[in-house]
C-alpha cells in the first residue's frame, strides 16, 4: 500500500469515526485493512477506498472494517473510584434530584461488550434506590462495533471481564454456563437497551437526548483534539441541564471544550452541563 493510499484510507476513517491512526498504529491499521482487501478479492488499497466510499454495499463493509480496527478492551467495574462515586454520590443524588419525574436516564456511549453499562445496572440493583414507587430507570449502551454490541446483548463473559470484580458480585449476578464462561442474570440484562451508534455521526447522536449521565470512557483517547471537541460538544447536547459526563480517569477535556463545569463528586471529577439559563 502506498503512502498516498494509506493517507486516503486513514483520512476517511478519521472523517467517518473520529479514529486516528498515526505512528505505530499505522502499521496495525495497514495489516487489518489488508485483510479486508483480500477478503473482498480487490487488487489495491485504492480500489478498496472506492469500495468503502461509493459502493452500494459500503455500509456492510464499513461494519466489517470497524469491527477489525476498534479496540474493545473493557471489564466490569473498571476504574474503581468512578464506580464508588456512582454508588455513593451520583445514584443517591439522582434519586433526590429526579424525585418528581421518577425517571433516570444513563447512557454508556462506547459500551464495548456491555461490561460498563451492566456494571452500572448491577450498582443500581444492589443499591435498591429505585425499587418500587414507580421509578423508571433507562439504561442505554451503544457502540460503533457491531460485534461488541452483539456480545453485549448476549451477556456472556470469560474470566478476563471479572478482573476488577469482587468474587461475591460474580456469584450473585452471574451463573456459570460452561467452564470459563459466565452468563449475566437475565433480570440485569434486560435493564440495558443496546444499539449500534457512531459518536462521530451527528444525526445518530441527536437520537440521544435528556440524559442524566453519560459515560464515555476510554474512547476519546483514539481521537485527535478536533475529534474530542466535536464528540464533547455532541455529548453536551445529549445531556439535560446539570447532567454529568464521565470520561476515563486518564482522559481530559481541558483545553478541548469550555462548555462543561468540572465538578468534584466523591473522589473524582465529572463534567457537568450547567443549569438551564432562565430568561
Ligand atoms: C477501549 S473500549 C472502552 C469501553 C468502555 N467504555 C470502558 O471504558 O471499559 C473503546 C470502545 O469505543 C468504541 N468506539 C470507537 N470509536 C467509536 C465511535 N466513533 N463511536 C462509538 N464507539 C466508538 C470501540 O468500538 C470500543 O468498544
Amino acid at each position: 500500500m502506498s503512502e498516498e493510499e494509506l493517507a486516503l484510507l486513514t483520512g476517511y476513517i478519521r472523517e467517518y469515526a473520529g479514529l486516528v491512526f498515526t505512528g505505530p498504529q499505522e502499521y496495525l491499521f495497514h495489516r487489518r485493512v489488508k485483510k479486508r482487501i483480500d477478503a473482498n478479492k480487490l487488487q489495491s488499497a485504492r480500489e478498496y477506498y472506492h469500495f468503502i466510499r461509493f459502493d452500494p454495499k459500503r455500509g456492510e463493509e464499513m461494519r466489517e472494517l470497524i469491527n477489525l480496527i476498534t479496540v474493545n478492551e473493557t471489564y466490569f467495574f473498571r476504574e474503581t473510584p468512578q464506580m464508588a462515586m456512582f454508588k455513593d454520590e451520583l445514584l443517591p443524588s439522582l434519586k433526590e434530584k429526579n424525585r418528581r419525574e421518577k425517571t433516570v436516564r444513563i447512557w454508556s456511549a462506547a459500551c464495548s461488550n456491555g461490561a460498563e453499562p451492566y456494571s452500572i445496572a448491577v450498582l443500581i440493583r444492589e443499591s435498591g434506590l429505585f425499587e418500587g414507587g414507580d421509578w423508571r430507570v433507562e439504561l442505554y449502551g451503544t457502540d460503533i462495533n457491531a460485534e461488541a454490541v452483539q456480545a453485549a446483548r448476549l451477556g456472556l463473559y470469560t474470566a478476563n471481564a471479572f478482573r476488577g470484580v469482587d468474587e461475591s458480585i460474580r456469584e450473585k449476578h452471574f451463573s456459570q454456563k460452561e467452564p470459563g464462561v459466565w452468563e449475566l442474570d437475565p433480570g440485569i440484562r434486560q435493564m440495558v437497551h443496546f444499539s449500534l451508534l457512531n459518536l462521530y455521526n451527528p444525526a445518530q447522536i441527536k437520537l440521544m437526548r435528556n440524559m442524566d449521565v453519560i459515560l464515555c470512557r476510554n474512547v476519546m483517547i483514539y481521537f485527535d483534539a478536533e475529534g474530542k471537541k466535536r464528540v464533547g460538544e455532541h455529548l453536551y447536547g445529549a445531556l439535560r441541564p446539570l447532567g454529568c459526563l464521565v470520561i476515563g480517569q486518564s482522559e481530559s477535556l481541558f483545553k478541548v471544550t469550555t462548555l462543561y463545569n468540572m465538578t468534584p463528586m466523591g473522589n473524582v471529577l465529572v463534567y457537568q452541563r450547567p443549569a438551564a439559563v432562565e430568561d
